[in-house]
């Protein structure tokens, strides 16, 4: 089956969660955007939903096929984050960032009471690490600090080049924050909480894209059907 079928299936499958008179994280990227589809036909169909997208991608998104919108501070907490993931490990410890719209995906997912993750089943590793993983960073001062991540990094266990994410044009990318990307190119993170610790503590990260005890179900969709592990 094609990947975009298994995404829509994960989202599909995510949607039997939502109930009228909830507020919801609207997460981003391929799959995230299926459940945003798919969200706006049952509101068409009547129901009631208020969406805090994280993304400005996903906003326009849902501002184009009429799913109510908020922002964080209007909705307050949420009762349910539905987003996608780069990798999904162990304890559904997650890699997420590969569209750059970490720092927002965290906030809101911290928001919310309960985050779902959804994907095809090849996002699942036993080892988190083969994804780059995406760290957003102030601009000023970006070589020092790409260097002070690069030693974090290797304090953490872990080992490979660290990047600057630039976009098709070559310019430095730039998130809906205004802020810049590093790519850590790790290939294996033995001990996630160990490099966020060693991360959090170098100047100029904003944030990082390792989710760490956020998610409490992921939505898996393979060529044999949907399951669903808990956390
Ligand atoms: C966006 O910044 C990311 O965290 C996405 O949630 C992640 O990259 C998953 O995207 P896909 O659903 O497109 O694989």
């Amino acid at each position: 089956m094609p990947p975009e079928d298994l995404k829509r299936r994960a989202a599909a499958h995510a949607l039997t969660y939502v109930t009228d008179g909830m507020r919801l994280g609207l997460g981003t990227g391929s799959t995230a955007r299926h459940f945003v589809e798919l969200l706006a036909e049952k509101v068409r169909d009547g129901l009631t939903i208020l969406g805090v997208p994280t993304s400005q991608q996903t906003l326009e998104q849902a501002v184009s096929l009429g799913v109510p919108i908020a922002t964080l501070d209007e909705a307050g907490e949420l009762d349910l984050c539905v987003d996608g993931a780069d990798e999904i490990g162990p304890g559904l410890a997650l890699v997420k960032g590969g569209g750059g719209a970490l720092l927002r995906e965290k906030i809101v997912a911290r928001a919310a009471r309960e985050m779902v993750v959804i994907a095809d089943a090849s996002k699942k590793v036993d080892v988190l690490g083969r994804f780059p993983l995406p760290i957003e960073v102030v601009d000023f001062g970006v070589v020092s600090i790409e260097r002070h991540v690069s030693e974090a990094v290797r304090a953490a266990g872990c080992e490979g080049p660290v990047t600057v994410r630039r976009d098709r044009d070559g310019h430095p990318f730039v998130t809906d924050q205004g802020h810049l990307i590093l790519d850590a190119h790790l290939g294996r993170i033995p001990d996630p909480a160990r490099l966020a610790r060693a991360l959090e503590e170098v100047p100029g990260v904003v944030e990082h894209g390792l989710f760490l005890g956020l998610a409490r179900r992921a939505v898996l969709a393979g060529p044999d059907g949907v399951i669903v592990l808990e956390h």
